[in-house]
């Protein structure tokens, strides 16, 4: 079967509704198998699930960012290093379609993955979080996709299997700022501890705002790690590898004291450069005080037993 997502209701409604009554109408929507993921949804409708709405991480005291500005304001130094309004308008020549995902390294089952076939082959869901980038602006998105631990069990790590490492495409004619970069040395590629990767809060984010995501928010897939700086996720996901030691990070390699490999949102540790006692919100760059893990403290102060933040 076909599933049609209703024209017109998704971009007038997210404009003219309060947030409120546009959430509840979404949570409908998504018990319909209608929200989510958008196009995804349509491509492989004969085989996906309903989209399930998850509210377990619920902040609760955020307002949903309007979508202009979540998607219009953005970092993707593989386009443009400079201008974050302007990524959005860098994006075209990008294809994002077919995509596989290869997985490697310490597992049983090594394989690549057609995205078609996995977005499948999940159970998706919709979760609200905040984002909270190392440069102090913040946001808080609907996003849809799988728990990281999803795809991780799906490949049997071995018990040498310690961290994980991710790669984001590198492809210079369809990016522009890759030619353009001075100093970058791209593919971009992040990592994560084994136990990091697992927790629930972990995820993969193939929609936002109910639709497929966009290219320049990291399409086709991009990692989501609310409780870290944005840096941590890595977009446009296509290898990913599974080793014994912590491995190296973009930022970590450029900067090392100013970018460590936890990068736990923490407004008791500046950055050299700034303060990150306050967070500027979107799109109003309106201040307003940063939380320990951005928010997410209950959920995941046990991975770091007070150290690692
Ligand atoms: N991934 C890649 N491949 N290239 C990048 O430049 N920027 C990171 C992260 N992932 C980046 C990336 C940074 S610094 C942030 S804050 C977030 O993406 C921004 O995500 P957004 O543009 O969707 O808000």
């Amino acid at each position: 079967m076909l599933i049609k997502i209703p024209q017109g209701w998704e971009i007038p409604e997210r404009e003219a509704t309060p947030e409120a009554t546009y959430l509840n109408r979404r949570q409908l929507l998504a018990g319909l198998g209608l929200a989510g993921m958008g196009g995804q949804l349509i491509a492989t409708a004969a085989t996906t699930a309903a989209v399930r709405q998850n509210t377990e991480f619920n902040t609760g005291d955020r307002p949903v960012t309007e979508e202009w500005a979540a998607t219009g304001y953005n970092n993707y130094y593989e386009f443009d290093a400079e201008n974050k309004e302007n990524v959005k308008n860098l994006v075209g020549k990008f294809n994002v379609s077919p995509w596989s995902v290869k997985v490697s390294g310490l597992v049983n089952k090594p394989q690549t993955f057609d995205l078609d076939k996995l977005v499948s082959s999940v159970q998706l869901e919709e979760r609200v979080c905040r984002f909270r980038c190392v440069e102090a602006w913040a946001m808080t998105v609907p996003w849809s996709g799988f728990p990281m631990s999803a795809l991780i069990k799906m490949v049997e790590p071995k018990p040498e299997a310690k961290f994980i490492k991710f790669w984001s495409v590198v492809r210079p004619d369809e990016m522009p700022g890759v030619r353009a970069s001075r100093g970058y040395h791209f593919p971009y590629y992040e990592g994560l501890r084994m136990d990091e990767a697992m927790h629930p809060l972990a995820f993969f984010a193939t929609g936002m705002y109910g639709k497929p995501i966009p290219k320049q928010n990291g399409a086709p897939i991009r990692a989501v790690l609310p409780w870290k700086y944005g840096y941590k996720g890595a977009k446009s996901i296509e290898r990913i590898e599974f080793v014994a030691k912590e491995p190296a990070t973009f930022w970590n390699d450029l900067n090392s004291g100013e970018y460590g490999f936890y990068s736990n949102v923490n407004p008791g540790k500046p950055h050299p450069r700034w303060s990150q006692a306050t967070e500027k919100v979107l799109p109003k760059m309106s201040r307003q005080p940063t939380l320990m893990y951005n928010g997410y403290e209950k959920w995941v102060a046990g991975l770091y037993n007070g150290k690692e933040s």
